[in-house]
């Protein structure tokens, strides 16, 4: 069971991109698209109002760091040194070897295909340092443009879960993807 643990947040690097453990000096760079009501329109976490929810939100996500319950990474772009957004899973289900992938980016750089980037990599991270066998994503049926990135990344649509999630005092019906290890293996082969 220790291998489905995050192994530390080790970064991991791309082309374009490193992804690493957050810190509290990104705090600054977290709350400009935080506080972006664009960024967040879809995800299940409030537009941060002030600095102090950024914080909220590093504190909880250091605190998982050290019980290595935190497979959350920052993503860092190498061209400027910028962290620009997050990627990670907000849960892991031990038992049964599989983990739900989230993930957000800076307005500023949508549409460069770094999303999928960032999505790749973490997905071999998951399928051969933790051992996972299924690794889950959904998006919000409007937010089309993060079923983009999950079909990018080789994820498979299963269908519609009705009402998946509450958040903003509603309820939303969502897109469910998933990649197995074993579409995972196929995928890397030419
Ligand atoms: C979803 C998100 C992560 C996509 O990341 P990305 O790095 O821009 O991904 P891509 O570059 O592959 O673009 C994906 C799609 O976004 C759309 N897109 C591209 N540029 C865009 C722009 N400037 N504005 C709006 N949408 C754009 C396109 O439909 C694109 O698909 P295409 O390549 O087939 O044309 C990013 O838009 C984001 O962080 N959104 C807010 C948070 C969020 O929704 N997270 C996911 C919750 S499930």
């Amino acid at each position: 069971m220790k291998k489905l643990k995050f192994k530390g947040t080790p970064q991991l690097e791309t082309e374009r991109l490193i992804l690493r453990r957050i810190r509290p000096s990104d705090e600054d760079d977290i709350f400009e698209y935080g506080s972006d009501d664009e960024v967040s329109k879809f995800v299940v976490w409030n537009t941060h109002k002030t600095i102090e929810d950024t914080r909220s939100f590093i504190n909880f996500t250091l605190a998982r760091y050290e019980k290595d319950e935190a497979g959350e990474w920052g993503i860092v772009l190498k061209e400027n040194g910028k962290l620009i957004g997050t990627i990670g899973f907000p849960w892991c289900d031990v038992r049964n070897r599989r983990a739900e992938l989230g993930y957000v980016l800076s307005r500023t750089y949508w549409g460069q295909g770094i999303m999928p980037e960032g999505v790749k990599k973490v997905l071999e991270f998951a399928f051969t340092e933790m051992e996972l066998n299924r690794v889950e994503c959904c998006h919000v049926t409007d937010n089309e443009k993060s079923g983009r990135v999950m079909q990018k990344a080789g994820m498979r649509f299963e269908g519609i879960a009705r009402e998946k999630i509450f958040a903003k005092n509603r309820y939303w019906d969502v897109k469910q993807y998933a990649i197995l290890r074993s579409d995972w293996i196929k995928q890397q082969t030419p």
